[in-house]
């Protein structure tokens, strides 16, 4: 079985975050996920590329960078030459989309794109060559915390056919609400790899004990 289990650091404990990220890879992360918010796009404000930098020189595992702000393009080399593997953008942040994913590529990351929970997969089809990854949000974006939407599991399994029809090998992402109770379901129906900010960082026994739990489940 192959996935990708990527903490989202929004959950860590500032206090003390070098200890937190290496206590992630230490007990089997496999990504970082960056959340970026801008108190526009979403109500919430988090971190910039500085927050990259910090990460770098603690490790040169893949980071993925969740851009969650109005006009992500002003911003994308910035990420990437803080050491940003993947840049996500969203959708509804983008007018010209196609563009924003090519100059992703351009300036030498992988591009991503993401879409919120109410915004079909259809309007996918025409990208669909554009991204090697897609993140499907399973709550509305803005926090941490916040509880899985059911209804997402059928998106998982529209968006992973109409990959399979176009003969796209993007891998389908998942953020939001992701815990022990729900992804193995979410594998099932497609996706195969799993932001958790929550379950890894907030987890009662621990971040080892976080990770642990995603995987077992997934066994
Ligand atoms: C939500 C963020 C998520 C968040 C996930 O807007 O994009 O990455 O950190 O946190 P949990 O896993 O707690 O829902
Ligand atoms: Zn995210």
């Amino acid at each position: 079985m192959s996935y990708i289990i990527a903490p989202s650091i929004l959950s860590a404990d500032l206090r003390n975050f070098e200890d937190q990220v290496k206590q992630a890879i230490d007990s089997g992360a496999d990504w970082l996920h960056v959340d970026v918010m801008d108190g526009s796009f979403v109500p919430n404000i988090t971190f910039g590329p500085k927050m990259v930098t910090t990460i770098r020189k603690i490790t040169s595992m893949p980071v993925d960078v969740h851009l969650m702000i109005v006009k992500p393009e002003r911003h994308i080399q910035a990420f990437v030459e803080a050491g940003a593997n993947y840049i996500t953008v969203h959708y509804e942040t983008c007018p010209h989309i196609q563009r924003t994913l090519t100059s992703i590529r351009e300036l030498g990351a992988t591009p991503s794109i993401v879409i919120n929970p109410g915004t079909p997969v259809s309007i996918l089809r025409e990208l669909v060559h554009d991204f090697d990854m897609v993140l499907l949000m399973t709550v509305n974006p803005g926090f941490g915390g916040q509880t899985f939407l059911p209804g997402m599991v059928d998106k998982i399994q529209r968006m992973k056919s109409l990959l399979d029809k176009t003969g796209s090998k993007a891998m389908i992402q998942l953020d939001g609400g992701i815990d022990s109770t729900n992804i193995k379901t979410c594998y099932q129906a497609g996706a195969r790899n799993f932001v958790a900010g929550s379950a890894v960082f907030g987890h009662k026994d621990g971040i080892a004990a976080g990770i642990k739990a995603l995987r077992d489940a997934l066994e």
